[in-house]
Parts: C-alpha cells; structure tokens; sequence
C-alpha cells in the first residue's frame, strides 16, 4: 500500500529506514533516498527502470550544505547559489569523496540543489542526510506534477507519496556546470538561460545528444507520452492533411478553427510562459488519458522559458 499524505513524518520514517519516498518540489516530484545509504539508493534505479550511467541530483536542506557534497566551487556557483537557492537551478560541481558512484553513476562531479517546496525544506530539515532524487517517473515518460501522476506510475512500490499539491513550475530545474571558470548549460529547464546570464554572463549551452550525454536529461527520447505525437509550426495546416478519428491539440495560446472534431487544450490563454510551463507535463498525462489516435503539439516562441518547454517538446516526440 502506498501512503499518501502531506504529513511529513511518514516520509521521514520511510527514508530513516532507508527506503524510496516521492516528495514534491517546486519543479516536478522527485523518488527520494538517503544519499549515503546506498541499498536505498540502488531501489530509486529499480523503481524507476532506469540505466545506472544516469546520475541523481541531490537535494540539500540549505546552501551552508553545499561543501559537505562538492569541492573546489567555482565563485560564479557560488553567486548562482545566493541568486536562485532555493529554488529550480542545479548546479554541476566536483564532488566530494563521500559521494557514492551510486549517486553519480561514477563521476568525479555531483549535481546538487536546494529545493524550492516548503514540505520538502521542512522534511530535509528532519533528516541527518541530503536526498538524492530523480523525478518520480519511469525512465523516459512524462515527469509527474502532482501525487496522482506519481502513483499511477507506481502504484504500490514505493511506501509513501509525500503530497505537496500541483508543483508550481511544472517543468524540471535548469541544469549548469563549469569548464573551468567558464558556466556550461546541460539542461534547459525552470529557470530561463536569460536569467542565469544576466548573473554569469554568457553561457555556452551542451544540450545536444553525444555519444555519453553529460545530463541524460538530453537522452533524445524523453519526457515521452504515449500517444503518436507531433510538433508542429502550423497545426492548422497540419490538420487538413490529417484523416485520424481521434486527434488530440495541444496548443499555446490560441484555439484553431477547424470543423473537425479534436480535442483542444491550451497551455497559457494569456501566452504567459510560467503558466505554460506548470500545465505542460499535466496537460500531456491528460492528453495521453484520452486513447488518442495523434497529438499535434504546437512549437512555442523559442525564447524564455518557450526554449525549456520546447526541448521537452522536441525530446517527447522524437522518434526512438
Ligand atoms: O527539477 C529537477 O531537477 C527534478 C527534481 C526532482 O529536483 N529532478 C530531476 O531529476 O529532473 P532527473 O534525474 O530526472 O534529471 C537529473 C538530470 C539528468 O539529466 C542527469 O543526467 C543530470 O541531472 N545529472 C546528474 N548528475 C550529473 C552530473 N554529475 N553531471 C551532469 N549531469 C548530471
Ligand atoms: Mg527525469
């Protein structure tokens, strides 16, 4: 049986025992472990069915933390840190020693952040140990936003869903590291690159696929529903060429007009980005609901926070 619940004292047993719990962030819900525990680290990989070359981030009650876990930080993390901590930004740094490869799938680097959620902050504050957390989601679907996504996925694998409501961003955090002094985005995320600039200055960005993807975040195949879908620049046109019985929209700020019968949801009727981006992942878990035949997903204005939900966009309808 899976306990869901806003009481964090569950989730704190379950962890102190050294078991997996889903808690929320201001981004998307992370399955949880003690970082130096590693049995229980190893459950989050199983749970999850996702491949060991993938790290963790680890979630830190505070940045005064932040040297228990890496090394040799660079004074412009330092900056990020006091700028945006709490909050949706990781930060990639030298790891220290104690850090298992669990964690780090055997890097000498660790990513890590202080979470934006006032559950998780208080349950941190109750633990002697740093969290290692990935979204709670099978490997490559869709992030969960609420506790609801998080166990219809697991159902009753994991002990307790700490449920901290709708996260508020919606989207995963924004990933950054450094070649030497020089800041290097690996994931586009909460935080728009132009925020993160106006602190750094200009970032040299290392999204795309390699052969080994520094942030597997970049896998090309991620974040994916299950519904054919498409991104698309012109969903109007599309449409006519189109002859499925159950089409699907999903749009940004406007409706189209056609006489077909689709479903349409719409992301930000305001075009406003933040309020695209926290309906993003629930939209889609709904859109997949629906036993669609084809979603056609509308490209966003690549600018802002229109650049992260594009690359998840890009990503979840990549072909295999
Ligand atoms: O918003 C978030 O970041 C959420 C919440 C739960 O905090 N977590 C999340 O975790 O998105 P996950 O596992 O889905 O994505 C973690 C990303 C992966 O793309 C992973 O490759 C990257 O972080 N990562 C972890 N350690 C890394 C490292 N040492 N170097 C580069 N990338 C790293
Ligand atoms: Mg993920």
């Amino acid at each position: 049986m899976t306990l869901i619940t806003n009481d964090i004292s569950y989730a704190i047993k379950t962890l102190n025992k050294g078991n997996v719990a889903a808690i929320p962030t201001e981004t998307v819900y992370g399955l949880a472990a003690n970082i130096f525990d590693e049995t229980a680290v190893k459950q989050i990989f199983e749970i999850k069915n996702r491949p060991n070359n993938n790290p963790l981030i680890v979630h830190l009650k505070s940045t005064e933390q932040l040297k228990e876990v890496a090394k040799e930080i660079p004074p412009l993390a330092t900056q990020l840190a006091t700028q945006f901590w709490p909050g949706a930004l990781t930060l990639v740094l030298n790891k220290q020693d104690c850090i298992s490869d669990w964690v780090t799938s055997g890097k000498t680097t660790v990513a890590v952040r202080v979470p934006n959620h006032p559950l998780t902050l208080e349950l941190l504050h109750h633990l002697n140990f740093p969290l290692a957390a990935p979204s709670a989601n099978p490997f490559g679907s869709i992030s969960p936003t609420n506790a609801k996504h998080v166990f219809d996925y697991f159902q009753n694998k994991i002990d307790v869903i700490l449920d901290g409501g709708n996260c508020p961003n919606g989207i995963e955090s924004t990933i950054i590291g450094f070649e030497g002094e020089q800041p290097v985005l690996y994931r586009f995320g909460a935080i728009p690159i132009e925020e993160i600039e106006k602190i750094v200055g200009p970032i040299k960005v290392h999204n795309k696929d390699s052969i080994a993807p520094s942030a597997p975040g970049m896998f090309t195949k991620h974040y994916a529903p299950k519904t054919k879908s498409f991104l698309v620049e012109d969903i109007e046109k599309k449409l006519k060429s189109i002859s499925s019985e159950k089409i699907g929209v999903l749009l940004f700020q406007n409706k189209v007009k056609t006489s077909k019968p689709i479903v349409q949801y719409i992301l930000s009727p305001t075009g406003d980005f933040k309020e695209a981006s926290k309906n993003l992942y629930s939209y889609l878990h709904e859109l997949d609901a629906l036993s669609l035949d084809i979603l056609l997903i509308e490209k966003l204005p690549n600018i802002n926070l229109g650049k992260s939900i594009n690359d998840r966009l890009n990503r979840a309808v990549a072909e295999l």
